[in-house]
């Protein structure tokens, strides 16, 4: 599918299906910012009702901070993870030091605050000013992936690259919005296979884990079989000769028929 066909296969279904969410009412950066903190760490539906009564305690970046530590972590409680929160504030003391109160336009000086990295500095700049900077998200990836069908270990320089490309011209809130919709609804982990990157990186974990279990398993015993592999370590057969696949590559393993040795 070409570019533009993508471009408005989303738009318009967005157009159809799109979500009434609070932040969505406002292109206030600071509200903006609060929103996509806690947005990191948990779901839409909880995020609402803590969203609303953060902001209602503390509408301005003033508010914020000026409040005693203790109030703010007490609004942030069930959210989980609270060293979010204090760097919220921290960025909020900053802003009102050195900007004169207003959230930086520039994604450098955004960058530069506690707590706030790429992605945050990026929905920022698109959500609160509309501004073309891409914000991969779990969604916005697998999205990406499914549609331009490229493998799960795509780099995210190259990610960034093509999210940059696909985004409409002057539509960068509609644009991620819209994805972000369909990517929660329609294009689902379920439905593509697609792995988070956090899933991802468990993942290949626990395959280093059982890759090195089975080298040490060939030091001390020097020969072995797949079955013997498997029992030890509690997996199917299939699952250990994936790993050693892995290791045969690698030339760390050798397997000839049914033997596997060191090699
Ligand atoms: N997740 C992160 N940012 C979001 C947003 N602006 N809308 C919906 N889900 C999100």
């Amino acid at each position: 599918m070409d570019k533009q066909a993508f471009q408005q296969k989303i738009l318009i279904w967005y157009e159809n299906n799109k979500r009434d969410l609070p932040w969505r009412k406002t292109i206030n950066p600071y509200h903006i910012m609060v929103s996509e903190i806690m947005l990191q760490q948990t779901q839409v539906d909880r995020v609402i009702p803590k969203y609303e009564a953060f902001l209602k305690a503390f509408p301005t970046i003033q508010n914020l901070a000026e409040a005693p530590t203790s109030q703010v972590l007490e609004l942030w409680s069930g959210l989980g993870y609270n060293s979010r929160a204090i760097r919220l504030q921290e960025a909020a003391k900053v802003i009102c030091k050195r900007y004169e109160g207003q959230v930086p336009k520039n994604r450098d000086a955004l960058m530069n605050l506690p707590g706030i990295g790429p992605y945050t500095s990026n929905a920022i700049l698109s959500f609160a000013h509309n501004l073309s900077f891409p914000c991969i998200d779990t969604n916005i990836r697998r999205i990406i992936l499914h549609e331009l069908k490229l493998s799960e270990s795509t780099s995210q320089e190259k990610l960034y690259v093509l999210a940059e490309s696909l985004i409409p011209e002057n539509r960068s809130r509609d644009w991620h919005n819209a994805l972000m919709d369909y990517g929660s609804s329609i294009l689902t982990a379920r439905k593509t296979g697609i792995k988070s990157l956090t899933t991802q990186s468990k993942f290949l974990h626990s395959r280093r884990w059982y890759r090195g279990q089975i080298l040490k398993m060939l030091v001390k015993e020097k020969e072995t079989t797949v079955q013997k592999i498997a029992q030890q370590l509690e997996k199917s057969s299939a699952e250990i000769e994936d790993i050693l696949e892995e290791l045969v590559k690698a030339k760390l393993v050798s397997v000839e028929q049914e033997r596997i040795t060191l090699p």
